[in-house]
């Protein structure tokens, strides 16, 4: 055992072994719980260790595939290493990597993609069959054999509790003032036997800073040292610096009518370059005291809570570039005292974000001219990631903002299209449309309220004359008057993409 191992329980000493070791005792086709939400927590040296099982293994003309659970998104040494030799049954429920994504495209992996808050009850319920074994990075074993968890708690819990066996990595790469900082919650229950949820304030804690698991249930522990692997986002541009000033207007005029306080109401703020942005515009506009109910942390929001804008967020992970992550590392005790750290299923709560009156921000792919919205598919059939917590946060939140370029792919595509060729977001749960061209709120309109709104409001003016055009023919087809399409035409924007590389 290594001088600063964070392994201090005596009586689990036994169960130390290496990464190979440990992966050799994950069989064929069983499910796997890993830990990891959007680049954080995630095991980093096992699942490595398995795929160059896997490739041995396949090169030998055996199969071996695993099915992966985890909280969302983790990284190239997990997702990454897996999908490229082809070891990865089933996914859920949520993913970003680029092999993972062109193996569910091209068929040779199943995914299935649920909103995050409700994977731990898909699981307790047994609609996902049986979880074999979880692997979970921790930041370390306390001598009595708690656990401190490590930068995501994801759905860590539940996996702990659903697995028959459980391998645990002990990253000492991992802060050790993360200890303190997490709140996990043992009371949470299947219907009928539910109880209300007690938290009105982001900052209220409900639960222990540690994660339980029986010792007899711990198979291998695997000592590492290795930090979290995420992306820098993009810097702000000039089209991410227009959607954010239209959203700071609107929190104003919002004030200004009395409908929010000087304070805002506890935000949220999606993955993606465009809502981290939106969180920089925000951390340079005149609102303070503010607080988020989210979760992720992002650079934006590291940056929010540093120059004091923000003074507390809860979450279930964090998700920082290397340089926002060793700006945490300096100050984490800064960071503790204003960071609280959740299972998904209580910071993705349905109950507490409708309770708090969460401001919902999160990116798309495309919108279609009624708001319906679609996050995850291209071209209708094409997975990108996910829909993550997006509809957890958009159908509860107080507000639902949605945040995108007018454009893609140098202006070819329109994010704002007749009918949208997957929905993620009905029109029910989009309240409030932004592009850098504007932003329509969509409150109380009623169909084809909404679709001068979204037309003249966002929809980029290249694509303006023939979006109008398309929805008077719907309106003159006297095929219905209540959200009129011509069926015919609504997906044809996306067939001559296809056919011409143009919408
Ligand atoms: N058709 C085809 N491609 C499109 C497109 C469209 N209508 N709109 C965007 N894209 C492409 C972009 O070109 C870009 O591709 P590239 O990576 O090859 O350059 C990619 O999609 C990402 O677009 P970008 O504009 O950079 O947006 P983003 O980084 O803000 O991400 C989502 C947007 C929708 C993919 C992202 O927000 C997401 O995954 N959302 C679902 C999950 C979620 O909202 N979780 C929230 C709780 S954390």
């Amino acid at each position: 055992m290594a001088t600063d191992s964070r392994m201090l329980c005596t009586a689990l000493r036994n169960r130390l072994m290496s990464a190979a070791d440990a992966a050799a005792l994950i069989p064929a086709g069983s499910t796997v719980g890993m830990s990891g939400f959007t680049g954080a927590g995630y095991p980093k040296a096992i699942p490595a260790a398995l795929a160059e099982r896997i490739e041995q293994l396949n090169n030998a003309g055996e199969e071996f595939r695993i099915n992966v659970w985890t909280g969302a998104s983790t990284a190239p040494e997990l997702d990454g290493k897996l999908a490229a030799v082809n070891g990865i049954n089933m996914r859920l429920p949520f993913q970003s990597d680029p092999i993972c994504r062109e193996k569910i495209n091209n068929g040779s992996m199943d995914y299935i993609d649920i909103h995050l808050s409700e994977v731990s009850q898909y699981a307790w319920s047994g609609f996902l069959g049986k979880m074999n074994i979880a692997v979970i990075e921790v930041s370390g074993v306390l001598e009595d054999g708690r656990l401190i968890p490590s930068s995501a708690v994801g759905n860590n819990k539940t996996w702990i509790e659903q697995a028959d066996q459980v391998i645990l990595e002990v990253n000492s790469a991992q802060s050790a003032g993360l200890e303190g900082m997490h709140d996990i919650y043992y009371g949470t229950a299947l219907p009928p036997y539910r109880k209300p949820i007690m938290i009105s304030q982001p900052t209220d804690r409900i639960g222990e800073h540690y994660l339980h698991c029986p010792a007899d249930k711990i198979i291998a522990i695997v000592e590492t040292s290795a930090p979290d692997r995420n992306s820098p986002f993009n810097p702000p541009d000039d089209i991410s610096r227009r959607i954010a000033s239209h959203i700071l207007q609107f929190f104003q005029q919002e004030i200004a009518i009395g409908r929010m306080p000087k304070e805002l109401l506890p935000i949220q703020s999606g993955v993606g370059n465009i809502p981290n942005a939106v969180l920089e515009g925000l951390d340079a506009g005149p609102f303070k005291q503010l607080s988020a109910f989210t979760e992720v942390i992002q650079d934006g929001m590291l940056a929010m809570l540093k120059s004091g804008t923000l003074t507390a967020a809860s979450s279930t992970a964090f998700s920082l570039s290397p340089t926002a992550m060793a700006e945490l590392n300096t100050n984490i005790d800064f960071y503790r005292q204003r960071i609280i750290l959740r299972q998904q299923d209580i910071s993705n709560h349905p109950e507490l974000i409708r309770r708090l009156g969460v401001i919902a921000m999160n990116g798309l792919i495309e919108a279609d001219i009624y708001g319906n919205v679609n996050s995850t598919h291209i071209m209708g059939s094409r997975m990108m990631n996910g829909i993550g917590g997006s509809g957890d946060f958009a159908r509860n939140g107080y507000l639902s903002i949605f945040v995108t370029p007018s454009t893609a792919k140098n202006g070819a595509i329109s994010a704002i299209v007749p009918m949208v060729s997957h929905v993620d977001h009905t029109e029910h749960d989009v309240k409030i449309l932004v592009t850098e061209h504007g932003l329509a709120d969509l409150r109380g309109l009623s169909p084809k309220q909404r679709a001068h709104q979204i037309i003249q409001k966002c929809a980029d003016p290249a694509f303006r004359p023939a979006l109008m055009d398309y929805f008077e023919r719907a309106c003159a087809s006297g095929r219905g008057m209540h959200t009129p399409h011509l069926l015919g035409e609504a997906l044809s924007w996306h067939q001559r993409y296809e056919a011409t590389g143009h919408m």
